[in-house]
């Protein structure tokens, strides 16, 4: 698969590029996502099979201020590429979040549930899911959720345990439950999923759930870091943008089409140990 990566520099960008290969990378520094011109002459001059799109504005709560940078990012660069995906016949995959989705209904969340955003974050990724879709069936948009991984050292796992050490007192909401999804193993689904040129929405998170401060507390047994963490409820720790409610699992078609389910995350996966995280699911 001849690929490019947008987004190289990140948490899925780089275990993207990891199974693709170097040439597929480009960073930031190289091409912006919202520079219609330079994306179009780098997918012309680079006539990739497939482009992953893993480039975002991801500061869920900074959005709420800076509405501007997150559309033109995440709602209107998804637009420029997939466009240039079309005009040069590749394959788009691009990544959006749980976020668009308010978890009002009955959980898991399915790729039919209507979305419904919260935030500023959630409302720029759904618009950017909307515009890659306009631009025709070459495009296959992957819903995900909680990514960590070990590109930028400033995942969750990594943040709990620096923080640890740093002495800082951890209070970590409990009453918010996601599905920790490690980032290789969410590029291995994605590449597969491109290899078979599925397109439309899918969901692709790992399986087994956990409240963030039962991900916060792995973590920290899993780095042999002994430290307390006081589990505190969403109520407490108020930030600018809304989150959906607890239970923001997602779930679906790639099960139902039989595909592997991804593995069960571990907080030390980064280490590439570490016991399984779950909720019974
Ligand atoms: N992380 C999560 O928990 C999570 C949850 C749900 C969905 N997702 C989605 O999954 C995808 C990958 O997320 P991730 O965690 O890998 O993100 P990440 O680690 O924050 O990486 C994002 C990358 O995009 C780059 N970037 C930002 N603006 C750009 C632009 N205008 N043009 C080109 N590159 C740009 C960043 O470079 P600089 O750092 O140099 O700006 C960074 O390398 C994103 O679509 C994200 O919305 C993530």
């Amino acid at each position: 698969m001849k690929a490019l990566v947008l987004g190289a520099g990140g948490q899925l960008g780089s275990e993207l590029v990891r199974l693709v290969g170097p040439e597929s990378a480009v960073r930031h520094t190289e091409v912006s996502i919202t520079d219609a011109g330079a994306v179009e002459e780098l997918v012309k001059s680079r006539k990739p099979d497939v482009v992953f799109n893993c480039a975002a504005y991801n500061a869920v709560d900074r959005a709420e201020s800076e509405k501007e940078a997150a559309i033109a990012i995440n709602a209107e660069g998804p637009r420029i590429v997939a466009a240039a995906c079309r005009r040069n016949d590749a394959w788009f995959v691009h990544f959006s979040t749980n976020f668009v989705l308010d978890g009002a209904g009955a959980e898991p969340y399915a790729e039919s549930d209507v979305p419904a955003p919260l935030s500023v974050y959630g409302s720029s990724k759904l618009a950017g899911e909307e515009n890659a879709l306009q631009e025709g069936t070459h495009v296959l948009v992957v819903r995900t959720a909680a990514v960590f991984g070990r590109a930028t050292g400033r995942s969750f796992p990594e943040r709990i345990v620096e923080r640890a050490r740093a002495g800082e007192k951890l209070r970590v909401v409990s009453d918010q439950t996601v599905n920790p999804t490690y980032a290789r193993d969410l590029a291995a689904a994605a590449v597969d999923l491109a290899g078979q040129r599925f397109a439309g929405v899918v969901h692709g998170v790992a399986d087994g759930c956990a409240a963030w401060d039962e991900f916060a507390r792995a973590a920290l047994a899993e780095s042999g870091y002994p430290a307390e963490v006081e589990s505190i409820t969403t109520d407490a720790f108020p930030t600018p943008a809304r989150r959906p409610p607890p239970a923001a699992s997602l779930e679906g078609r790639r099960r139902r089409l039989g595909e592997k389910p991804l593995k069960k995350a571990r907080a030390g996966r980064f280490l590439d140990t570490g016991s399984e995280l779950g909720c019974g699911g």
